[in-house]
């Protein structure tokens, strides 16, 4: 059986191998089998030691999308009477905030520009001001822009207050090397769809087993994301709680095999050079690039509308994914832009293929870019 190979420049899902997409055909099984949960237990091992973690961390498996982790996270390690601290420079952050004021936990949002890092000496300020605040949460790959904040730095400030570090990793874990133990994170949450190149419907938690024990005693914001019981309940019986999918857990078996078989500066090697040939394409054909290369996860670039007239981002979409590429729109505000992913089983030529195809529909399109 031979499948179209799409070419997706989303911000995940991403593109996958066949061998990931093959790998959910399986005979039936009941996931409260000994079997399937040997099955995921070997994946919360690698996934805790693809973190950097070692016997004192532990991955805690949801069903559901990212999203779910972070309505886990903030619900679950908040203590009953304090304060989540939240630096939001991007939409992710801003959903955070969210999150925390649809259970009324008391937020205090650091409101940062949305196309740069985050000041360090306002996060600090913050921290001095209010004892209250428990827990500091932010995202490691801004996706709504491709910032890469600077997480260890901000995990020193974290704890050097002694604070609970939650971090969103959903759109660099596996793509970009991150140390859970030297940025000093005690929960981060990813999933399955984006740089680890499996399927969507899973997303986990890589979490200090110290301080998971620590929220047994916070109160149960919600019955089904509930950090604690999650844990407890796989724990002691290798099971998820509810209904896992089964079969996007043999992808994603088979996608950390085959993260582990590249590995993770490999990973990241490869997608650095695809980053490079995309931005510097981009930037060939008279685009115009929101942020600053340094500040760059090497991923994701955001891309500003020319003001070329006849530009149509809707036209140009059509047209690209016609031909087998998806490209996606911007999410910030009022500025107009549009965003391309690098993530995902995609090589150099492939990148190289969309530049061309890109410069072709152009030309169809009759836009012409200074
Ligand atoms: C940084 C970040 N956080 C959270 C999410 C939400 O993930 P999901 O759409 O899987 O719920 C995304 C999705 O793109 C993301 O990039």
């Amino acid at each position: 059986m031979t499948i179209t190979r799409n070419i997706l420049l989303n911000p995940g899902p991403a593109t996958t191998t066949d061998t990931v997409k093959m790998a959910q055909v399986v005979p039936d099984i009941c996931p409260r089998e000994h079997e399937f949960g040997a099955l995921m237990r070997s994946i919360t091992d690698d996934l805790t030691a693809i973190a950097g973690g070692d016997g004192e961390y532990t991955t805690v498996l949801f069903g559901g999308s990212g999203t779910a982790t972070m309505d886990t996270v903030i619900n679950s390690v908040t203590p009953p009477e304090k304060k989540i601290m939240i630096v939001n420079n991007g939409a992710y952050g801003e959903r955070m905030v969210k999150i925390a004021n649809a259970y009324q936990i008391e937020c205090v949002e650091i409101q940062c520009s949305w196309e740069a890092f985050p000041d360090l000496g306002e996060i600090e300020a913050a921290l001095q001001r209010d004892p209250d605040i428990a827990v500091v949460g932010m995202v490691h790959h801004e996706t709504t822009t491709g910032l890469l904040n600077p997480i260890q730095e901000i995990g020193a400030l974290v704890k050097q207050y002694r604070k609970v570090f939650v971090v969103d990793t959903i759109s660099s874990f596996a793509g970009v090397p991150l140390n859970i133990k030297t940025c000093q994170i005690d929960f981060m949450m990813s999933t399955s769809n984006k740089c680890l190149q499996g399927m969507a419907g899973i997303s986990f938690v890589i979490c200090s087993t110290q301080e998971l024990k620590r929220v047994q005693s916070y109160p149960r914001r919600s019955y089904y994301l509930s950090l604690y019981d999650q844990y407890a309940y796989f724990e002691k019986s290798s099971q998820m709680r509810f209904t896992p999918p089964v079969q996007t857990m043999y992808a994603l078996r088979q996608a950390v095999d085959e993260f582990l078989e590249e590995g993770q500066q490999q990973r990241y090697d490869r997608y650095t050079q695809n980053w490079r040939v995309l931005r510097e394409g981009m930037q060939g054909l008279g685009f115009k690039i929101l942020t600053q290369p340094e500040q760059e996860s090497h991923i994701l670039i955001t891309i500003e509308y020319p003001k070329t007239p006849g530009f149509d981002f809707d036209m140009m979409h059509d047209k690209l994914y016609e031909r087998g590429f998806t490209i996606y729109p911007g999410k910030i505000g009022k500025k107009r832009t549009f965003r391309l992913a690098n993530m995902g089983a995609i090589a150099e030529d492939d990148i190289r293929d969309f530049l061309q195809t890109l410069q072709d529909v152009l030309i169809e399109l009759n836009i012409q870019l200074p």
